[in-house]
């Protein structure tokens, strides 16, 4: 019989190529720039994958038990042919992981792509980030030595700063009051089934969505432009991060060997205990504000505005587009600077004058330490908000950029501070006095 197909096109048959079959036959020549995505989705689809096989490989060996867990760590170490070159590359793919969903979240972000249709994708984008936040979170806790152990007991004590259902779950998390082997067993299970599980269904329909919404954003001017072949122009360009990425991963993986503690001890807390460092920014904001705010009101407000995000009625078409156009940029800087520079002031404030709730004891501690320096924060950032419409006539998207600029480089400081500048009973201190 004669092949349908001539021999030249054999490869771009649909479902004859794996990698065609996920993605469009053609695509348009402005997404295969690469300032234009900096194939960051690609980098954390691979990493995903580096995660899943080198974890499963780690189960072989890994046990989920209080008295073995942190023997069956060393023995992957010590005693597995690639055992530590496994057990690294999962923790530095890992905490890569974490970085390159964020960057990607920013270029998505900054580029206008979470507007409709790309809406759905970029709401699964954020339960996407959210379960890589879970991942290493669980991850975390499984080699079981002093830094594992405190720094989950101090992550899972935010918990019950959740009115009404902060102790049940946090309960339900730990399996019981504090840290246990109960919580060993929850956070194996959730770690090597259901998050992974969740995450792969998640990413593939996230994938869909991409194609569905017609490939990846790309500014208005040059849609028009004929399309070309996905294979080998978009195929060839992805191999080469991806190796890239390997050889990158592979290179920190054999220089420098995940961290290890002695074994847990949970009648002995180290001083200062710190939660894992994507958690440090909450662990600082807890020291300035009354819990409820620091661990409830802007968190959730951070992550339901980014939720609703893509509803908020934007009239200008700068998509695809860097920073949306040349005020846009100009008062993101601005507003970098700004977000680093009140945080600073907030912190030193926060830090020389005495305690609101002595100054106000009339007051209950929600009003002084929350409600109060909430309100001054938020009047001061609209303030400048203020400031930044009338000096750049910035649009609305731009707004919205500006403001998530400031919640960024505001983030970014109070978990430096909290990393590096926070010794013994978390006071503030130079970092080489650590
Ligand atoms: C997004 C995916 C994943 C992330 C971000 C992640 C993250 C982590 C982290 C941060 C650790 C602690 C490692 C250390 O610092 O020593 C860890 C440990 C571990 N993970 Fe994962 N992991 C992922 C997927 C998986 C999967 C799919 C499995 C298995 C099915 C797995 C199995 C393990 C095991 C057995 C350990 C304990 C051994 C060790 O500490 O190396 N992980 N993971
Ligand atoms: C596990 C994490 C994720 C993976 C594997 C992933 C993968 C991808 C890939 C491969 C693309 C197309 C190429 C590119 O833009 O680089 C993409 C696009 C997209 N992603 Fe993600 N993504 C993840 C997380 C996120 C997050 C956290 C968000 C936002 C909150 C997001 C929102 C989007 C949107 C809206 C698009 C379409 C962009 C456009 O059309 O220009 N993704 N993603």
């Amino acid at each position: 019989m004669m092949d349908e197909y001539p021999e030249k096109t054999k490869s771009s048959r649909p479902g004859y190529n794996f990698l065609l079959h996920i993605h469009p036959r053609k695509v348009r020549p402005e997404t295969l720039r690469f300032n234009l995505t900096f194939g960051l989705g690609g980098m954390a689809a691979l990493l995903i994958v580096i995660q899943v096989f080198t974890g499963l490989l780690l189960k072989f060996h890994y046990i989920p038990s209080p008295e073995n867990a942190y023997n069956s760590v060393i023995s992957i170490n010590e005693n597995l042919l690639f055992g530590k070159m496994t057990h690294n590359l999962h923790h530095w793919s890992a905490i890569l992981l974490l970085w390159i969903t964020f960057l990607h979240m920013l270029r998505v972000f900054f580029t206008g792509a979470y507007r409709k249709p790309r809406h759905i994708t970029w709401i699964i984008g954020i339960v996407l980030l959210i379960l890589v936040v879970l991942s290493n979170f669980t991850g975390y806790l499984l080699p079981w030595d002093q830094l594992s152990y405190w720094a989950v007991t101090i992550s899972t004590s935010l918990l019950q700063y959740i009115p009404l259902i902060g102790t049940a779950s946090r309960e339900a998390l730990l399996g019981g009051q504090e840290v246990t082997s109960a919580t060993l067993s929850n956070f194996f299970n959730l770690h090597t089934g259901i998050i992974p599980l969740l995450i792969i269904a998640l990413m593939s329909y996230h994938f869909w969505r991409i194609r569905k919404a017609g490939g990846v954003i790309v500014p208005e001017s040059v849609k028009e432009t004929s399309l070309v072949d996905s294979y080998p122009n978009l195929v060839a360009r992805e191999f080469v991060v991806g190796l890239v990425l390997l050889a990158v991963l592979l290179a920190i993986s054999v220089i420098f060997d995940a961290p290890i503690r002695e074994r847990a001890n949970p009648s002995f807390s180290p001083n200062p205990a710190k939660a894992p460092w994507y958690f440090m920014g909450l662990q600082e904001l807890l020291i300035h504000f009354h819990p409820f705010f620091a661990v409830v009101v802007f968190p959730l407000t951070i992550i339901l505005g980014t939720v609703f995000l893509p509803y908020f009625r934007l009239t200008d078409s700068n998509h695809g587009i860097w920073f949306l156009s040349e005020t846009g940029r100009q008062s993101g800087k601005y507003a970098s600077a700004a977000g680093t520079l009140f945080t600073i002031i907030f912190i030193l404030i926060s830090e020389l004058l005495p305690d609101p709730e002595t100054v106000l004891p009339a007051f209950p501690s929600i009003v002084a330490n929350g409600i109060i320096p909430f309100v001054i924060v938020i009047s001061t950032g609209f303030l400048f908000m203020k400031y930044l419409q009338r000096r750049f006539l910035i649009n609305r998207s731009e707004y919205i950029q500006a403001v998530l600029i400031i919640m960024v480089t505001s983030y970014s400081i109070l978990s430096i501070t909290g990393i590096l500048f926070r010794g013994e009973g978390m006071a503030l201190i130079w970092p080489w006095q650590m």
